[in-house]
């Protein structure tokens, strides 16, 4: 840098020298506090451009213009220059993260967010039945009166109908009839699977299912079912006994109690139902049984295989349907299904 007192006698030419130093120091500044050094330097109230203007009174009077002009041209190319550089380095990363931001500091901790108890149910259920050779399908939750009632042997005008209180589609076909409703089980998955494949089968189909009810503590209008279906030779019910018994016992461990119990579903002949006892599952012992269903079963009916063109003499199978939501209420002890809706996250994050 010059001194002070080199300045005061610079004559005009070499105010040229002095611009092309300023702005070869100004591209070298690589930060602020370097850019603020220089501005003080040369633009600062006891800078170098002041220093120049005051020395033009020490000039002859005939080349104080000339002078004066000069002067002020290198001090508005100063001013731009620095306006320039100054944005250059500020939207440049290196600077602006090593003089603005401490990349150090520890971050604001976010909280995670969970699985949902029911997705956490269904696959854990999930889980527990492909590790015994059953394949995982899903179908759609729009569903065709056709595959919903009337191939499981449910007719139209069947009373059975009256216990799937149903949400139908507001559409109508060409006969003006409304033949598309909201699936109120999972069950029309196994018309589906085995209008597509020969025997065997063997899969699930978790899914959500509807059904226009009043709720209380152990129902919803909408809720989670797993649709389970094994056809072959030679499947009898000790089969779906001891396939749900596993089930049960993978899920809930090996001293778990369960109950079958007769149940009429018009897609299974003998039909069931099982239920698992709620007190041994919260430890309490001492309280008299409390059976709550978890699932609807039976033999599928022979006319359901006729329906779907299998040999009705030659195969038999096992089909079932477990609600989701009563697993996860057994298992986390939970006393009332609408706090899975609730969208509480006081519930929520407590899985
Ligand atoms: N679909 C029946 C229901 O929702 C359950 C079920 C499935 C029963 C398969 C028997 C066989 O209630």
């Amino acid at each position: 840098m010059r001194m002070d007192k080199d300045i005061l006698k610079t004559p005009a030419t070499d105010v040229e020298q002095i611009l092309k130093t300023a702005l070869t120091e100004l591209g070298s500044t690589k930060n602020l506090d370097a850019l603020n050094d220089w501005r003080i330097r040369y633009l600062g109230r006891k800078g170098i451009v002041i220093q120049l203007k005051r020395s033009i009174s020490k000039l002859p009077e005939k080349e104080r213009p000339k002078f004066g002009q000069v002067i002020n041209e290198t001090s508005k190319t100063l001013e731009e220059q620095l306006m320039k550089h100054e944005t250059k380095i500020s939207s440049s990363n290196d600077t602006s993260v090593s003089d603005d931001i401490d990349i150090t500091l520890p971050g604001i901790p976010i909280n995670n967010g969970s699985l949902h108890p029911i997705t956490q149910t269904i696959r854990e259920i999930c889980e527990s039945f492909s590790s015994m050779g059953f394949e995982i399908i899903e179908g759609p939750e729009v569903e065709l009166d056709y595959y919903n009632f009337q191939m499981l042997n449910i007719p139209k005008h069947h009373p059975a109908r009256d216990g799937f209180n149903t949400l139908w589609i507001d559409k109508q076909d060409d006969e003006g009839e409304t033949p598309m409703l909201l699936r109120t089980h999972t069950s029309p998955m196994q018309i589906r699977t085995m209008e597509k494949q020969d025997p065997p089968v063997r899969m699930i189909v978790p899914g959500k299912v509807y059904r226009y009810e009043a709720t209380d503590s152990s129902h919803e209008w909408h809720f989670s079912q797993i649709e389970g279906l094994a056809v072959d030779q030679g499947i009898t019910f000790a089969d779906l006994k001891g396939t749900l018994y596993e089930f049960a016992r993978k899920l809930f461990g090996d001293d778990v109690k369960v109950r079958f119990r007769c149940d009429y579903f018009p897609f299974v002949e003998p039909g069931a139902e099982m239920a698992i006892d709620w007190n041994s599952r919260t430890g309490d012992n001492n309280k008299e049984e409390n059976w709550i269903e978890i699932l609807g079963a039976g033999m599928v009916h022979p006319k359901v295989l006729k329906a779907v063109g299998y040999d009705s003499n030659k195969y038999t199978g096992f089909a079932f349907g477990i609600g989701v939501e009563r697993i996860s209420m057994l298992k986390n002890n939970i006393d009332d299904i609408r706090l899975f809706y609730n969208n509480d996250v006081r519930f929520l994050s407590q899985f």
